[in-house]
């Protein structure tokens, strides 16, 4: 690691708002204490201090989602999921520095999101920009594929939507083929939503750092809304 991200790592190790999974064998997590401390259904209560809902926001990288709809929805809790701990320094710092006490940042894989969420404790899931993973043979590594949707019911309450945000044709389509394969239809499909007229002002006026990047490249942004329990 650069000394420049190590110097991140370790401020961030020290954030009031940040948890991590320090070893993918051994399923815990550990606070800014170091403590190992018992988060599964239990977020709201000890990290948030009320019962507001819960939305995730999955391969965070700076967490500009977290941070941004945090500060929109003061009655609504916030979780920035990613497993590089340099990227969620950026949002996690941000945070504390405007007082977002209803944003959290977590390191961890998602793959072990079942390990520190109760079932029912999650309300929504953002999923921006995540890897497309080209080839076929790694379809499985994408969020919205059917191993992944799987995984969401474990810790999602019957209402839950999931928003996708992607400038990945083939993400986005394989994600449209997984809902349809599985007969589900979707609250919201949108495609180019920065030449739409908007449908949500959350869609286009937060924007990532990858994002970003892929405006100045001039790639088309769409956007897919679904309920996960249909
Ligand atoms: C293309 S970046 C997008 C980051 C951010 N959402 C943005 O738009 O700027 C994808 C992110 O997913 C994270 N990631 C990929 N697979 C992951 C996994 N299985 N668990 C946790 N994070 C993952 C990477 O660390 C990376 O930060």
């Amino acid at each position: 690691m650069g000394k420049d991200k190590l110097k991140r790592f370790n401020e961030l190790k020290s954030f009031k708002n940040f948890y991590q999974n320090l070893d993918y064998e051994k399923p815990e997590l550990v606070n800014f204490e170091g403590e190992v401390v018992e988060m599964k259904g239990k977020w709201q209560e000890k990290h948030f201090g009320n019962s507001n809902p819960l939305t995730l926001e999955l391969a965070c990288g700076k967490g500009e989602y977290t941070f941004g709809l945090a500060k929109r929805h003061p009655n609504r809790n916030f979780i920035g999921v990613d497993i590089k701990g340099a990227r969620i320094h950026k949002g996690a710092k941000e945070a504390l520095q405007e007082g977002l006490d209803n944003a959290a940042y977590l390191r961890t894989r998602i793959e072990l999101l079942p390990e520190f969420f109760a079932s029912n404790e999650v309300d929504q899931i953002w999923i921006v920009f995540s890897d497309p993973f080209p080839k076929d043979r790694h379809a499985k590594h994408r969020l919205t594929s059917p191993k992944f949707l799987e995984l969401y019911k474990k810790i999602c309450s019957p209402n839950a939507i999931i928003h996708l945000k992607t400038d990945s044709e083939l993400l986005f389509n394989y994600t449209l083929g997984v809902l349809d394969g599985k007969g589900m239809s979707y609250n919201i499909v949108e495609r180019d939503i920065y030449n739409k007229g908007t449908i949500h002002p959350e869609l286009t006026e937060i924007q990532t750092f990858y994002e970003k990047m892929h405006i100045e490249d001039g790639r088309m942004i769409n956007y897919v809304q679904f309920k996960l329990f249909q």
